[in-house]
This record gives C-alpha cells, structure tokens and sequence, in this order.
C-alpha cells in the first residue's frame, strides 16, 4: 500500500504547562478538500504551524507523500509542495495586489529562499514574465482588474481571495487554508466557495479550517474534528454535523 499523502502521527505540542496538541494523528486523501474544525483553541493553526515548519513538535511526525518532514524549515516545507494561509491575513498593505503575488512566486536561481518576501520592492522589479505569471493568478481568483490596487484600498473579501492567490503564486499541491472564509459576506463567501472547489478540479488538495458550518458542509469531502489538540472525530460533513456529542462540545451547550 502507498504512504498516507499527508500523515500526522502522535504530535505533541506544549507551551509551557499548556498542552496544545496531544497525539494527534490523521491522514488526509490527495486531491480533497478536508476541513478542519473543533473549537477555539482546539490546536488547529498549531497544527498548520507544525505541518508547515514553523513550530517544532515536542513529539510525533509528519509525513508528505512518505516523506519525513521531521526538522524542515518553513521554506523547505514550500519548496516540497505544501503552503498555507494566516489566520491574520498578513499581506503587504502598501503594495499593489499584483506585487504581493509576485513576492510568492517561487525564487530566481541564484536569491535566498524567502529574500523576496522580505525585498518585495526588488522582486517587483524583477520583469516581465513575473508579471505575467502573477497576473494570471490573480485572473484564476478574480482579482485581475484589481492588479495595480494597493492592497489597502481592496475590501475584505478581496483580501481574503489575494492571500489565496499568494499560496497558488508558491506552485503548491497542498494549500493550508487558515479560515479563509472567516468575516466574509454572503456574496464573497459564495466566491470563495467556488475557487477552492475550482482549486480542487484543478488538482489540489486543500486542508481549510472553517468555522463556518454551512461552508464545511459545501466544500468539505472529509472533516476532522480536533478537541483539545486531539482528533475526536472524522467523517463527512453529514456525519460530524449531525453528531449531538461534537456539537455539545463545539458550542457548548449555546444552541
Ligand atoms: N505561541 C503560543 N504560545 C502559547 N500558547 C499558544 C501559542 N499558540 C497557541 N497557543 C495556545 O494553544 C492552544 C491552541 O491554539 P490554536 O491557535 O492552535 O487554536 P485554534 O484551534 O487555531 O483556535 P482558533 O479557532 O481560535 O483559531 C490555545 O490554547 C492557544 O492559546
Ligand atoms: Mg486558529
């Protein structure tokens, strides 16, 4: 049987006497999108934070496509195909949206891993092609008359689909999504919805936290429920909705 594509097992994060994941294990399936969900706090961005190198688990693995990701900086982690989204949006503000794409492409030969993100200003300058290619993805999520908009000026929504369009710019297989769909209106939600089904016929596989149940039940093929940063539950979107024990647990007890 081949490797699991994605493959947490047993990943134990603490900051000090707080237990943020404690063996937590999944897989999840190439080319769906997997939401994953559970309540404030439940360790789902450490768990992005892990997958993608920028936090060390005090325990456990993760695997890519059987490969050990295992002591992988954040830049290696990107080049090996997987690129996530910030709960905080973290765009350039003072630039247009295209230069923010563009500070995403991945590097010209011969530039440090990441100097870009760091010198958008010279990575603007680096021609035409770039452009182009950044252009393009701004088409793919809709932002194309919005290119030379600094990032400022565009609403939330927009926001939301340039953060999108900065993963696609990594050429990543495996986006982490880090709810993109938070705060939007109805009408930008329904964009979002749409481009990562699109980002999905095209090929991707996306793991989305999402709060948002009416966005799970969507857009979601596989959910993982995360409580107290340990899987309690996997299923269709059906199936974990539906389950009286998970909503006690997610709302409390509100509803
Ligand atoms: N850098 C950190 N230092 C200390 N505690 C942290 C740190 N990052 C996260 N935590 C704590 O770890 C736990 C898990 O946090 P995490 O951000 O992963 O939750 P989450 O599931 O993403 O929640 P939310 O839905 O609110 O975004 C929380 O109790 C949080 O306060
Ligand atoms: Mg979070």
């Amino acid at each position: 049987m081949s490797a699991p594509y994605l493959q947490a097992e047993g990943v134990e994060v603490s900051f000090g006497g707080l237990r943020a994941l404690q063996d937590c294990s999944f897989t999840i399936d190439p080319k769906r999108i997997t939401c994953l969900v559970g309540p404030n706090g439940a360790g789902k961005t450490t768990i992005f934070n892990v997958i993608t190198g920028f936090l060390k688990p005090n325990a456990g693995t993760v695997h890519f496509k059987g490969q050990s990701l295992d002591g992988w900086s954040p830049q290696q982690v990107v080049a090996a195909g997987i690129a996530r989204t910030f709960q905080n949006l973290r765009l350039f503000v003072e630039l247009p949206a295209i230069d923010n794409v563009m500070t995403s492409l991945p590097q010209q030969s011969g530039e440090e891993p990441l100097a870009a993100i760091f010198r958008p200003l010279h990575v603007a300058r680096a021609g035409r092609r770039r452009r182009d290619e950044a252009m393009a993805i701004l088409q793919e999520v809709g932002l194309a008359d919005r290119a030379d908009e600094m990032v400022r000026n565009l609403s939330y929504g927009e926001q939301k689909l340039l953060i999108i369009a900065r993963v696609l710019a990594t050429g990543a297989e495996l986006l982490l999504l880090d709810e993109p769909a938070s705060g939007l209106s109805a009408g930008a939600l329904d964009k979002v919805m749409t481009l990562l089904r699109r980002l999905q016929s095209e090929g991707k596989t996306l793991l989305v936290v999402e709060h948002n149940t009416r966005v799970v039940q969507q857009i979601a093929d596989d959910v993982l429920f995360l409580h107290q940063g340990h899987l309690m539950a996997r299923g269709t979107p059906q199936q974990i909705i539906s389950d009286p024990a998970l909503a006690e647990i997610y709302f409390g007890g509100a509803l």
